[in-house]
């Protein structure tokens, strides 16, 4: 690579983008390209109010005392602004200190999932704009997992989130078959993320080699 990239990795819950951008960094540093790892929500302060709303620890009430997470435009408002403190405070740096950049999840997590949560296919555009000022990703790669493998990823997981929900979870699958379509001119490819982690890794590394 000849300079410095962001590139992220975007998939369903148990997809492994978490265990790959450890994978690609080591690939990476291997092969001696400076690499910066992330993901999100960020560890800023905007990121850590989304992993308690993750948790289900940060709640609406309602006049009846009943609790809840808050809704699709809250997250997708909150997500947007970890995004751009995030690209500020961390990413824009390290690109520009010639470092790459390989960020688990981005905005496509934002559309994907804050769609599917309840704003629907007319929510696209705007959570799309909400995101316009986030730094364009050099290639997005989609890992790709049958949604049984990713729930067996799952459950071998510690801890509950919000989004867990099986049926949530395979209409997630299905948005991510064909993310780039609402990514028009985007640099978004799949890799196929069955495998042993070796396997996958390879696949992702010689991938990310590529770029020019
Ligand atoms: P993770 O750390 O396990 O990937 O958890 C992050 C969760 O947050 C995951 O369920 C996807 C979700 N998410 C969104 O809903 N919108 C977003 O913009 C991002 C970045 C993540």
């Amino acid at each position: 690579m000849n300079n410095a990239k962001l590139i992220v990795l975007e998939g369903v819950d148990g997809a492994g983008t978490t265990t790959h951008s450890r994978e690609l960094s080591r690939g990476l540093r291997a092969a001696e390209v400076q690499v910066h790892t992330t993901a999100e929500p960020s560890t800023g302060p905007v990121g850590a109010l989304l992993r308690q709303a993750l948790m289900g620890r940060f709640v609406v009430s309602s006049a009846s005392g009943s609790v809840r997470p808050p809704n699709w435009t809250t997250m997708a408002l909150m997500f947007a602004a970890d995004r751009v403190d995030h690209c500020e405070s961390e990413i824009l740096p390290q690109l520009r200190d010639g470092v790459s950049v390989i960020c688990d999840r981005y905005y496509h997590s934002s559309v994907a999932y804050q769609s599917i949560t309840g704003g629907g296919p007319e929510a696209i555009e705007w959570i799309r704009d909400l995101n316009r000022y986030a730094r364009r990703p050099d290639l997005t790669l989609v890992l790709d997992v049958p949604s049984e493998v990713a729930a067996e990823r799952r459950a071998r997981r510690r801890g509950e989130e919000i989004y867990d929900a099986e049926p949530l979870q395979e209409r997630l699958c299905e948005f991510y078959s064909d993310l780039e379509r609402h990514f028009p001119g985007e640099p978004i490819e799949h890799v196929d993320a069955v495998g042993s982690v070796e396997e996958v890794a390879e696949r992702i590394l010689a991938r990310v080699k590529r770029l020019g």
